[in-house]
């Protein structure tokens, strides 16, 4: 099965390693800046081309691709590839509006090729581990899902991510996104989503928010808290679910070690296997267009992401408080 790369920036890098680590046939990439499409190849060990077309017209036409390009671009690329029968594994968010969204749902729908969003966090193994044991009732009634995914990105602003009209907007539509599809694998499908987030930043007010805190509740009423941002000294990476008998921690910085806290008050490390999750997710969706089978994260997942980040945005305009009153003047 022949795979090709669409993107060759950060993250197209990152889907390259994964392939080769599991021992695709990965051939090519395409990226429309010369310089970049270079540097990629030499150091994948691919052919470059500067458009899909090109690419799908050659001798490495591909039977599976990863797009890795910024969000404004996936729709068109979608309609390109779904026309050309070739299988997809999409980047988050699947679009940066939910026009967007909607419409590549539509498209893969019935198309007779694998779609699956690249919802990288469901393929962390200690997460699937946890989603496990809350499935056991380990922690019996889930209560609570609490999630931090924050990092320090020197001039994110400055690039696709803080344009609004490129990325749909900032640190909740880029990282948050993950958050919510977490939230939804671990504690069930969403039915209420808010949210509160800032856009200052020292003296100026960006295009985008980079720091944002949101509020899920599940159809089972489990209610989920997610903070993130893009401006944080440190970076955290937490996952942590809690329910009548007891709580479910995951800290990234522990690899294959998730902490349950019991309602008597012990605390017990659980030892859990642990892996890449790009490398898991690559060979998991490879192995859906090898035999036919949905993706674990397919085009339906990469909708309700768009869904809730769309509610949570309206939502935040609709609640904004008066200027009067955010003025100090009152
Ligand atoms: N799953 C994750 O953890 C994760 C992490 C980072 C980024 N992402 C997502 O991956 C996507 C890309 O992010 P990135 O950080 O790699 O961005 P990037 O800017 O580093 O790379 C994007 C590349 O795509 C190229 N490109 C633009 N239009 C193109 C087109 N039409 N055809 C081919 N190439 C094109 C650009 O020239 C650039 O080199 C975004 O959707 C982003 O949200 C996901």
């Amino acid at each position: 099965m022949k795979v090709a790369i669409i993107g060759g920036g950060g993250i197209g890098s990152t889907h390259a390693n994964a392939y080769r680590s599991i021992g695709a046939n990965l051939l090519a990439v395409v990226e429309p800046l010369a310089a970049s499409a270079e540097d990629f190849a030499k150091m994948h060990g691919v052919a470059a081309y500067s458009s899909l077309s090109e690419l799908i017209s050659s001798k490495d036409r591909p039977d599976a691709i990863s797009i890795c390009t910024p969000p404004f671009t996936h729709r068109e690329l979608v309609e390109e590839a779904v026309a050309a029968g070739i299988n997809i594994l999409c980047e988050k968010p699947m679009a940066h509006t939910l026009e967007d969204a909607e419409a590549i749902y539509v498209l893969t729908q019935g198309s007779g090729i694998v779609f699956a969003t690249g919802y990288c966090q469901r393929f962390q193994p200690e997460l699937e581990s946890i989603q496990e044991l809350v499935a056991g009732g380990k922690i019996g009634e889930v209560r609570t899902f609490y999630n931090s995914y924050s990092s320090h990105q020197d001039g994110i602003e400055n690039r696709w991510f803080g344009r609004k009209e490129l990325a749909g907007g900032g640190v909740i539509i880029d990282t948050a996104i993950h958050s919510i599809d977490v939230f939804r694998y671990l504690c069930g499908e969403i039915i209420a989503a808010s949210g509160t987030m800032s856009t200052v930043l020292g003296e100026s007010d960006l295009a985008v928010e980079h720091t944002a805190t949101i509020g899920l509740r599940s159809i089972s009423d489990v209610i989920g808290t997610i903070d993130c941002s893009w401006k944080l000294p440190n970076g955290t990476s937490t996952v942590s679910v809690g329910g009548s008998a007891g709580r479910l921690t995951f800290d990234y910085d522990k690899e294959g070690e998730i902490v349950f806290e019991s309602a008597d008050g012990s605390v017990d490390t659980i030892h859990v296997p642990t892996g890449d999750r790009f490398a898991r997710e690559v060979e998991a969706f490879l192995e859906s267009v090898r035999y036919g089978l949905p993706a674990r994260t397919g085009a339906f997942d990469g909708l309700v992401g768009l869904t809730v980040v769309d509610a949570i945005y309206r939502m935040h305009e609709a609640n904004t408080i008066s200027p009067l009153l955010r003025s100090g003047n009152a």
